[in-house]
């Protein structure tokens, strides 16, 4: 079973001011797709903290995915994607491109999410948009490619042959 580790990017949020709805929303996506949820962070919008975190579960190994919320946006706050930038060994930009195209279908306002994705050691990392509602329309296009991407990661699989 692949492992999955959420992140919310939110201060509002991590001093609980703010119920986090988005976390939620993607726990909800990962289980009907077969994902093993193994934790479920709040952190501020803080570049380091949310670097050392991705930095831990990718490390230590404890998860192949990591999907974070929030903080993608204009805001002086919203780091999401400098924090990721910053720990990230390989750029994926094929899925934040991928989630803006079918999301400018929805809204234009998704040329405003600032999303990237990348990989460090066996774990594939992907920034999502901070409302619930944005996360359902980003996550559920992107996920069906996911499980495809992460067993080449982790090896076990080594071509791209299409069943
Ligand atoms: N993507 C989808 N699919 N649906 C949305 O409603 N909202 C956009 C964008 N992406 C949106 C979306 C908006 S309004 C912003 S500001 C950016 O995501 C960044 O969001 P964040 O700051 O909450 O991370």
């Amino acid at each position: 079973m692949k492992r999955a580790a959420i992140i919310t990017s939110s201060d509002s949020g991590y001093r609980r001011e703010r119920e986090d709805l988005s976390g939620p929303a993607i726990r909800e996506i990962l289980e009907r797709e077969g994902y093993q949820v193994v934790s479920m962070d709040i952190l501020p919008d803080d570049r380091t903290m949310l670097g050392e975190k991705m930095t831990e579960i990718a490390d230590n190994n404890l998860a192949e995915l990591i999907l974070t919320t929030g903080g993608t946006g204009f805001s002086q706050r919203d780091v999401m994607p400098e924090a990721t930038e910053d720990i990230i060994e390989r750029r994926v930009p094929g899925i934040p491109e991928a989630m803006r195209a079918y999301s400018m279908t929805i809204t234009r306002r998704a040329m405003l999410s600032r999303a990237t994705a990348g990989i460090r050691k066996k774990t594939l990392i992907i920034n999502l948009p901070g409302s619930p509602r944005a996360v359902k329309e980003s996550l559920e296009y992107i996920i069906g490619a996911l499980g495809h991407g992460i067993e080449i990661l982790t090896g076990e699989a080594s071509d791209c042959a299409r069943k």
